[in-house]
């Protein structure tokens, strides 16, 4: 019995010492220690024992058991410690990977221009002024000179929304809530967005149009032209060829059309200025004197001279874009391009 016992520990000793894994050891523990166990099953035996032999040999089965059992605690233990080490090592997260940085946004090409022109007639001693988008037909056609029949005013071309109110077709009213609000001498331009109820490859129904309005004593038709000149050799370059065509507009006499040599041919002709040579830009004229008569402005004292022009006509031009729906689209592909 005593040979069975040194045994059993031997072989147990040997073999807690090759298992590795926590599953494994408690396997062991069982086939040794359990119900049904090994040492159980000895010392079972211990009753077959005479009297004398008993002490000894429950002596050594104690010491037999409690060899394993330290042995099989410090085996577990090492064994849960390597595996909490293993999770660890496994688990641990890369803090030294660079970020992911977020998408920085660009200007849009309308607010581009619109910063661009701005800065400009800023040097020449303009100020920005603003007007409303949902506007009254007194400003936004009556006090500019619109006679009640005028094209203009048509449904087709107007959003009407409620009791004269409607969306602006332009932003000439600005110059007539500018000259109410103040009087000469006035240097305003006004950016913003207008509306028409037109929409196909060239058309928008909404876009946007800078206005430019300049009142004093003895401003001429020259000013008009010179300050014009200057303004689209800022924008399009020192060269760029300007003419002023006849036109008409109701809330200018005369009035003009103004024309710069064709940005892409350079004035040959080409498929963008239909062979012409020429690109039309802006509306302009002298302010007419019934313009006048309903900002309480005395017409035999000052004068002046306002334009107008299309911002997605000028950002095409200037930045070669083919199609107007692009600035419309905010595809970030066309977007960060600028
Ligand atoms: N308001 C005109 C339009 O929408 C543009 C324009 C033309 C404005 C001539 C002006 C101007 O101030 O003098 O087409």
């Amino acid at each position: 019995m005593r040979e069975q016992l040194e045994q059993l520990r031997n072989g147990a000793l040997q073999a807690i010492e090759t298992a590795t894994t926590v599953e494994k050891l408690q396997e062991i523990r069982i086939t040794l220690l359990g119900r049904k166990g090994e040492l159980t099953g000895l010392m079972k035996g211990l009753g077959s024992l005479t009297a004398e032999e008993r002490p000894a040999i429950g002596q050594l089965v104690n010491s037999v058991r409690d060899e394993i059992e330290g042995a099989l605690g410090a085996a577990l233990a090492s064994a849960q410690e390597n595996l909490m080490a293993e999770r660890i090592r496994s688990e641990r997260i890369d803090i030294s990977l660079p970020g992911r940085r977020p998408v920085r946004g660009t200007k849009h090409p309308i607010s581009l221009v619109i910063e661009e022109v701005s800065a400009i007639f800023a040097g020449l001693g303009f100020s920005v002024a603003e007007g409303p988008e949902i506007e009254h037909d007194w400003y936004n056609f009556e006090a500019l000179n619109f006679p009640p029949e005028h094209p203009a005013r048509d449904m087709q071309d107007t959003f009407f929304v409620e009791n004269s109110m409607l969306l602006r077709t332009h932003t000439s009213p600005v110059q007539i809530r500018t000259m109410l609000k103040q009087k000469p001498p006035v240097r305003i331009i006004a950016p913003g967005t207008v509306y028409r109820c037109d929409s196909d490859a060239t058309h928008s129904p909404m876009f946007h149009q800078i206005e430019g309005l300049m009142v004093d004593t003895g401003v001429t038709f020259g000013d008009l032209k010179g300050i014009l000149t200057v303004f689209t050799n800022q924008l399009f370059g020192q060269k760029t060829g300007v003419r002023l065509r006849p036109s008409y507009f109701p809330f200018t006499e005369p009035s003009a059309e103004v024309d710069i040599a064709c940005v892409i041919c350079g004035g040959k002709g080409c498929r963008v200025c239909k062979n012409s040579g020429w690109l039309e830009i802006l509306g302009a004229g002298m302010v007419d004197p019934e313009v006048y008569r309903h900002v309480q402005y005395d017409a035999e004292q000052i004068s002046g001279f306002a334009f107008g022009m299309g911002i997605e006509r000028i950002a095409m031009l200037k930045y070669g874009i083919s199609d107007m729906r692009l600035l419309f689209e905010n595809d970030v592909r066309f977007l960060r391009q600028f």
